[in-house]
Formats: C-alpha cells, sequence, structure tokens
C-alpha cells in the first residue's frame, strides 16, 4: 500500500506557524480535496479540529498519542492500496518510516519557525522526484511528488 504524506509547506519548511493555525495561507486546498476524495485520511487529533469541514467524503482516522501506526495501517491495507497522512508534524513523524510518497506543495513564503513537516525531529529522507502539478488557479504553485527511497536516519 502507498502512505503518501500530503502537506503545503513553506519554503522554509513549516506547515504552520503553531500548533493552533487554522492553515488559511494554503492555496492547494481544491487539489488536496481531488487526491484525496474516496481514499483513507489520516490526521492527528490537532489537525482535525483545524479541518473538520475540508474533509467530508473522505474515510477520516484521527490519531492521537496512544494510536499505534502499524495497527492502523495493517488493517487499512487489507482493503486499500494507497491511503494519506495528512498532517500535523507530530502526525507525520509518527508514520514516517511506513511514508512511500510525499506530495509537497511549497509556498512562496517564510515563516522562519513554527511547525515542522516532522515536527521538530532531525529527519533525513532520500528521495526523488517523481512528478510536477500544477495547481490549478493559482499562479505558479506547483505540486512536487517525491518517492522515499529510505530514511538516513535509524533511529527513526
Ligand atoms: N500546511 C499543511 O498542509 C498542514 C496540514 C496539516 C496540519 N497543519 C497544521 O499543523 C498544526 C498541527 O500540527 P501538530 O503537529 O501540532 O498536531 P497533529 O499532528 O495534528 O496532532 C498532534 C498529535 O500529536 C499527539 N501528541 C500531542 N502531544 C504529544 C506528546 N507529548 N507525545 C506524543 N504525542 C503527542 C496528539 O495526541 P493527543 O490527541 O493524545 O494529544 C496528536 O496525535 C495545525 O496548525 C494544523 O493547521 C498544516
Amino acid at each position: 500500500m502507498r502512505v503518501i504524506l500530503i502537506c503545503a509547506t513553506t519554503l522554509d519548511g513549516f506547515i504552520a506557524r503553531d500548533s493552533n493555525e487554522i492553515t488559511k495561507w494554503t492555496k492547494d486546498l481544491r487539489l488536496f480535496k481531488k487526491q484525496t476524495i474516496g481514499s483513507t485520511v489520516i490526521v492527528g487529533s490537532k489537525t482535525y479540529k483545524t479541518i473538520q469541514k475540508e474533509l467530508k467524503n473522505r474515510n477520516i482516522v484521527v490519531i492521537n498519542r496512544n494510536s499505534d501506526p502499524t495497527r492502523i495501517l495493517n488493517k487499512l491495507k487489507e482493503t486499500e492500496d494507497k491511503c494519506f497522512v495528512a498532517g500535523g508534524g507530530k502526525t507525520n513523524l509518527k508514520f514516517i518510516k511506513y511514508i512511500t510518497d510525499l506530495y509537497l506543495t511549497p509556498h512562496p513564503l517564510i515563516f522562519g519557525d513554527g511547525v515542522g513537516l516532522f515536527d521538530k525531529a532531525k529527519i533525513e529522507l532520500n528521495i526523488e522526484l517523481k512528478k510536477t502539478i500544477k495547481v490549478k488557479g493559482v499562479d505558479n504553485l506547483i505540486q512536487y511528488q517525491y518517492i522515499v527511497n529510505n530514511i538516513q536516519n535509524p533511529e527513526y
């Protein structure tokens, strides 16, 4: 099963200014909806509070600190060939060793600080660009689709 991390980021790798921010700056919501419709989308409890409305018509799995990613994915893979992990940073980190693809849309913003793509973890991934998609209706916004070859950090 493909486990696709999908996220909007700033140019310096943040996904929100802080954990409670409702990310109104993202301009790729239409693409997110199109790509995830009909699929399972895994989100953290914080993120769920910020984007519930946007997640209709998807099988949403809301996780918390006690959730076991292995169990969740083993169950899903009985019936699905792909699922999405859609943040936030703590949730992305929880699923890191299972992520097969990254769909990232860098936005022309710099925050300097905030919630990192993988929270505050020092992650090194070996990735390969497979495809780019222009975000319709937004000038110069591109989603980059990468395949994850492996994680460099053995602790993850
Ligand atoms: N730019 C984007 O595309 C994008 C996408 C998604 C989210 N976001 C933003 O990301 C932010 C939320 O990210 P986040 O990383 O703070 O939250 P999150 O991943 O959505 O949720 C927090 C997760 O971490 C768990 N947790 C909290 N404290 C913990 C601890 N001490 N030890 C272990 N697990 C713990 C929570 O469980 P409990 O419920 O048990 O506390 C929950 O599962 C929001 O501002 C959201 O808008 C942006």
